[in-house]
């Protein structure tokens, strides 16, 4: 299946993506992963869109379309992918409904108190870019992944200013997506408050593997 991961900032999407992924053998494709990457990177994307992300901000409707068209046109995308953080406008809601067929937008139902609170304890890693949360999902041994024993960071765009930015940002620009896919018929809610393990059951009951 196609899916498209809707919600605000700190719900739990990309928590989610990695595990569906693994669970549904699909692909998770996150564009604020895609651009982090290339902000490592030091490419010409990444320049550009450094500065738009650490204040909280969209990056441009034109960039962003374009990249998820290009990533949509490799072969591992055959069998199903997610889209987490894809689309974000409505425009580009709307382009990418003539390069691509969405069978659910899965849209994360939380409030802002839960997400402030996600977003001020997340710590990534910056070598495999796991998440985990000082509070609700403490790595072994504080600073060191897991995974990988990468070095744990704090986003820039975590910061509280840009959380609060980017809430609003969510608010005026992203959920009116929710009733643009509840009018094409295939909105489904998913309840993001309980732990992530909740929330996966869930999600297998809701898209029977
Ligand atoms: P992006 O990376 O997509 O950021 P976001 O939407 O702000 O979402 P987050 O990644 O912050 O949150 P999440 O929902 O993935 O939550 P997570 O699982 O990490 O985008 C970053 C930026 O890139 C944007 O602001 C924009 O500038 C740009 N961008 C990206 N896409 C764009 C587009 N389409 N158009 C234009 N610009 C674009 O969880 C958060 C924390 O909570 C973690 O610490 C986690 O451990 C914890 N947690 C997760 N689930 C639970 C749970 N169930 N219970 C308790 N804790 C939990
Ligand atoms: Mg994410």
């Amino acid at each position: 299946m196609n899916f498209i991961f809707l919600g605000p900032p700190g719900a739990g999407k990309g928590t989610l993506a990695k595990e569906v992924a693994k669970a549904y053998s699909i692909p998770h494709i996150s564009t604020g992963d895609i651009f982090r990457e290339n902000i490592k990177n030091g490419t010409e994307l990444g320049k550009k869109a450094k500065s738009i992300i650490d204040a909280g901000g969209l990056v441009s409707d034109e960039i962003t379309i374009g990249l998820v068209k290009d990533r949509l046109s490799k072969d591992d995308v055959k069998s199903g992918y997610i889209l987490d953080g894809f689309p974000r406008t409505i425009p580009q809601a709307e382009a990418l409904a003539t390069f691509a067929t969405i069978d659910a937008a899965v849209n994360f139902d939380i409030e802002d108190e839960a997400v402030v609170e996600r977003l001020g304890g997340r710590v990534c890693c910056k070598e495999c870019g796991q998440m985990f949360h000082v509070k609700f999902n403490p790595p072994k041994e504080p600073g060191k992944c897991d995974k990988c024993g990468g070095e744990l960071y704090t986003r820039d765009d975590d910061k509280a200013e840009s959380i609060k930015h980017r809430l609003e940002v969510y608010r005026q620009s992203t959920a009116p997506l929710i009733d643009f896919y509840k009018a094409k018929g295939n909105l489904v809610d998913v309840d993001a408050k309980p732990a992530p393990e909740t929330v996966l059951a869930e999600f297998k009951k809701k898209f029977p593997n």
